[in-house]
Parts: C-alpha cells; sequence; structure tokens
C-alpha cells in the first residue's frame, strides 16, 4: 500500500531581527499579536502570501523594529527602506529597495509583484509606483542633524565599520514565512537597513535568493542579519536548495550560518520551513527575537533559538 502524505498543517512563523540586543517585551508582545493575526488570516482561508505580508505590516507599522515606521536613517538623515515578497507555488516575487515616505514597504513589494511584469523596483521611481498605488504614507522627516559630515563619512569608510554594525547590533529586521493546509508556502522581509550606512546602501532584504527564497517544492525562508554577508553567501537560496535535497531545516540552517561565520565572518538569523511543515528558528547572533504558531496552544515568541 502507498504510504499516505501527511496533511499540512498550516503554520506561520515571524522574527523581529537577530543582533546583539535583547528584544524589548514590548517587541515580543507585538510579534505574538501579529502572529495571532498571521493565523487567523490561514484560517479564515487566506493565502500564506496573505499571512506572510498581514504579519510584516503589522511590525511595520508598530515603529518597534527596524522596519517600516521604525527604520534606521541612512548617514543623509533619510530612512530608505527595503522588502520583499515571494510564494512558491509559481516563483513569483516582488521587491522594493530605497523606498522613503511610505509605511508599508512590504506593501509596495506585493503589489509589484502581483501588478507589474518585474521583480524589483528601486528608489524614486518605488516611491512613484507607491504613489500610484494609493499605499499609505509615512510622514517624512529628514533628521535635523544629517549624521554625514566629513568626520564621520571617513569612520564609513573604514574598515572597522563592520565591527561597529556588530557593536550596535542594530540589525530589527522584520520577516514572516508561512504554510497554508494545501501545503502552500510564502516568504517575506523588510528592513530600514543596518546600522551606519551609506545613502543608496542596499541589503539583502529586497534580493530574491538571498534574503528570502520560497519554493513549494522545497520551503519557505526569511533571513535577517548583516546584509552584506547575507548577499555574499546567497543564503535563502541556499537554503531551500538544501531543503529541495530532503535535508531537514535544522541541518540546512546550521549548515550555511556555519558556513556564512567561516567563509566571510557573516551574522545572520533566520526563519526555515520546509514543505512538509517542519521547521527551524537559528541565529548567530546573541539574539533573535522571533516566534512561530500553528493554532494550537498559545503563539510561542523567544528572544533566543540556541
Ligand atoms: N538584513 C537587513 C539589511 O542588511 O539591510
Amino acid at each position: 500500500m502507498p504510504k499516505s502524505t501527511p496533511i499540512p498543517t498550516p503554520r506561520v512563523l515571524i522574527h523581529g531581527g537577530a543582533g546583539s540586543r535583547q528584544p524589548t517585551p514590548s517587541q515580543s508582545m507585538c510579534l505574538t499579536e501579529a502572529l495571532i493575526g498571521g493565523y487567523e488570516s490561514l484560517k479564515t482561508g487566506h493565502s500564506p502570501l496573505d499571512a506572510a505580508e498581514s504579519m510584516i505590516c503589522y511590525l511595520e507599522k508598530s515603529g518597534l523594529f527596524n522596519a517600516g515606521r521604525g527604520s534606521l536613517r541612512q548617514l543623509d538623515g533619510f530612512q530608505r527602506m527595503d522588502a520583499s515578497i515571494m510564494e512558491g507555488q509559481s516563483l513569483s516575487a516582488g521587491a522594493v529597495a530605497g523606498l522613503e515616505g511610505y509605511l508599508h514597504p512590504i506593501c509596495a513589494a506585493r503589489r509589484i509583484m502581483a501588478d507589474t511584469d518585474h521583480v524589483l523596483i528601486v528608489g524614486r521611481h518605488a516611491n512613484r509606483l507607491a504613489r500610484h498605488f494609493g499605499l499609505a504614507r509615512l510622514v517624512h522627516r529628514k533628521s535635523s542633524t544629517p549624521l554625514m559630515n566629513k568626520r564621520n563619512s571617513r569612520n564609513t569608510l573604514n574598515p572597522k565599520s563592520q565591527a561597529l554594525y556588530r557593536q550596535l547590533g542594530l540589525y530589527d529586521t522584520v520577516g514572516a514565512v508561512a504554510m497554508d493546509r494545501a501545503g502552500h508556502l510564502a516568504a517575506g522581509a523588510s528592513t530600514g537597513g543596518v546600522a551606519v550606512m551609506l545613502p543608496g546602501r542596499v541589503g539583502d532584504t529586497p534580493l530574491i535568493g538571498a534574503g528570502v527564497y520560497a519554493d513549494d517544492t522545497a520551503g519557505a525562508i526569511s533571513m535577517t542579519g548583516l546584509g552584506e554577508s547575507i548577499i555574499r553567501a546567497g543564503m535563502a537560496k541556499h537554503m531551500a536548495i538544501l531543503l529541495g535535497l530532503g535535508w531537514t531545516p535544522l541541518k540546512a540552517a546550521n549548515y550555511a550560518l556555519k558556513a556564512l561565520v567561516s567563509r566571510i565572518q557573516g551574522e545572520a538569523g533566520c526563519l526555515i520551513l520546509d514543505r512538509t511543515g517542519r521547521f527551524a528558528i537559528r541565529h548567530t547572533t546573541p539574539w533573535m527575537s522571533a516566534g512561530y504558531w500553528n493554532g494550537c496552544g498559545k503563539p510561542v515568541v523567544k528572544s533566543r533559538f540556541p
């Protein structure tokens, strides 16, 4: 008799970033609320894409994370935000980089996926599209004291910048992955970047295959951490390939993160969910605020995943 395939359980995972700073109780509460909303969305028949987008929107709006309202500023004093979203059935994806003045970069990414022939739109053209789509505005205030002047711009070019990023540990990028009862997968992420970044800098978050990947034949991944290292290691796609080869999420995450650290001294955390519903949350940083829920008991949110 053929072995029966297990019926996938709808499941949502979320993160509020990995770094060297301990997550606050309000951040943990916000992640819990977002998980509940995301799971409800799946339960009421919405797609994994809808669930991932709604969870990320909740975090962007809160102002508690480095995404949306709470985004860090680049050295010229402006917030420029990146986001991406992907679904695993058709491998459709959308992304935005360097978006200014909009509350929900993840919604811009979703609209780019759904309503254009493209995957990634950047800068002022992304702003124009967001306006065209009627997305919610973020009151755009230039920092009263631009952070870039002759003295500290020299610092940003200093090779010690990476060590500085690490000390500040401001990687509170947000992200989510979701699976519905049909086994369809989605992943997304949204960020305001990292501490001490040159104007125009773009990290891993809007790059499909680096910060985010979803493929129903393998799994869904959302990354957080130092974007420069995550891009160089092609982290999300690397993990998806390992899942496709039958590796467990835990083994795939451990392997890819270990390589990231040993090859390029990178720092990162990940949500990784495979097509059967197995998942792992792993990080190389001291802390990672993240959680998961499949509708049973209470949502689990923690600050470390050893
Ligand atoms: N992981 C977020 C960034 O590097 O921009």
